[in-house]
């Protein structure tokens, strides 16, 4: 007798699994290559969880819906989680981009007021309500682009009522949009302007007041450790206080100069260390074997036209957890797209196109403590799926400048869909149009 579940998504050409490996925790050198591919296969939901998942031919007499949605042609992967965005914002830095093309350096617009200030002066105008609207339209944006999970982070408010601001205007977003999002205060993004002169006390409004009243709406504490920004003994104390308050750590480390970021990321025990373009040898040797895991973010390397990607190679072959992230942010990396970063992680970091797949989901999963939840379609799992149109799973990062991404699934019920296309020499009969 065929089981009850309440819906069967058939004939997918290549469902990439991820149950090869363990379900939980970081995968790690060679494991990061174990895909666990079915062809022609099949996707059993019930309650917004897999029930199982294998060949089209067995799960269609093992499994009775209500409900099935055929996937012919196409290839589908775990959600991305995609674990560093800068969601919240009010005003978009375009100019800042020409500023950069035509020579003028990140850090020297930040220093002269723009950047990061820039996008505090317009999010301390901007009512509650309408930031939450314009976060809301980013969480779909992430969904559209195959992102069913989503860290977002605080950052561009800079004072004790503008960070609680971002933080509920991420909430209830959040709540609004079927996304699985963590939130991430970042009151240590940037020194506001009322406290240049006084940096000290900065620091001590974000140890002694910001995270008191803030950590019960925040799931992480990050830090912009940075030479000019947060030095490594702020960076500290910061992050120090933020465990003090139950949150959890995450950092922004060794992005433009190499400071130590990733080690004093590995003694603190945060569960990331992100960017990583100047990490040094002693940082891959501390950051390998840790619970750390590596977010790189190439595609704010290729915005802001720096020749620092993170040395990717050798850190998945130190054994370090690595994964890779959008960064979305107005001022150093303007795209939602995981497919996109998916190119830049094989073309610039030199990573296989398996250790991109489990960069885009488990590792960051992992990161983010929602690897019992998503991240590979182990039964139990929550039914995340990212429909891509490409002719096979080799094809991540190799199609790139469009949106691959057809149909996205969020707990067993498709949530975004973008047509397009039929691409007729990649032979497929019979292309699904969801
Ligand atoms: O991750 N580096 C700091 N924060 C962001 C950029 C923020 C901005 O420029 O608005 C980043 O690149
Ligand atoms: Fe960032």
């Amino acid at each position: 007798m065929a089981e009850n579940v309440d819906r069967l998504f058939v004939h997918c050409r290549q469902l990439v699994t991820l149950t090869d490996g363990a379900p939980t925790g970081p995968r790690r050198g060679p494991a990061m290559q174990a895909l666990g591919i079915v062809h022609d296969g099949a996707i059993a939901v019930r309650d917004g969880r897999i029930v199982a998942v294998g060949p089209t031919e067995r799960l269609g007499r093992e499994y009775r819906a209500r409900d099935e949605l055929d996937l012919t042609g196409f290839v589908v992967l775990p959600g991305f989680v995609d674990a560093h965005t800068h969601p919240v914002f009010a005003h978009t830095r375009e100019h800042e981009f020409h500023l950069r093309c035509a020579g003028a350096d990140y850090m020297a617009i930040a220093a002269a007021g723009g950047g990061i200030l820039s996008s505090m002066h317009a999010l301390r105008a901007m009512a509650e309500d309408e930031l939450a609207a314009r976060t809301e339209r980013h969480l779909w944006g992430f969904l559209a682009n195959g992102t069913t999970t989503v860290e977002g982070k605080s950052g561009y408010g800079l004072s004790l009522v503008d960070e609680h601001k971002s933080l509920r205007a991420l909430q209830r977003a959040g709540a609004r949009v079927p996304i699985g999002c963590k939130r991430t205060f970042l009151g240590a993004h940037e020194f506001p302007p009322e406290f240049r002169q006084d940096r000290e006390a900065y620091v001590r409004l974000l140890c002694d007041e910001m995270m008191p009243a803030l950590a019960p709406l925040a799931h992480y504490c990050d830090v912009f450790a940075e030479p000019g920004v947060f030095d490594r003994q702020q960076s500290e104390r910061i992050l120090q206080a933020a465990r003090r308050h139950g949150l959890r750590l995450r950092m922004h480390a060794d992005e433009i100069q190499p400071m130590g970021g990733a080690e004093l990321a590995v003694q603190l025990g945060a569960d990331s260390a992100d960017h990583l373009g100047r990490i040094s040898d002693a940082g891959i040797a501390a950051m390998a074997n840790s619970d750390t895991t590596g977010v790189l973010l190439p595609g704010t390397i290729l915005f802001l036209a720096k020749p620092h990607y993170a040395p990717a190679r050798r850190m998945i072959d130190a054994g370090c957890a690595v994964a890779i992230a959008t960064d979305f942010n107005p001022g150093s990396c303007y795209t939602q797209s995981m497919t996109l970063v998916m190119t830049l992680a094989c073309a610039q970091m030199k990573m296989r196109a398996e250790e991109v797949i489990t960069a885009a989901t488990i590792n960051p999963a992992f990161s983010l403590q929602l690897d019992a939840e998503v991240g590979t379609l182990h039964p139990g799992k929550r039914a995340d799926l990212c429909v891509l149109d490409i002719p096979s799973w080799e094809a991540v990062g190799y199609a790139f400048g469009g949106n691959p991404v057809v149909m996205t699934i969020k707990d067993g019920v498709p949530v975004s869909a973008n047509v397009q296309e039929q691409h007729p020499e990649w032979g497929a009969s019979g292309r699904a149009r969801p």
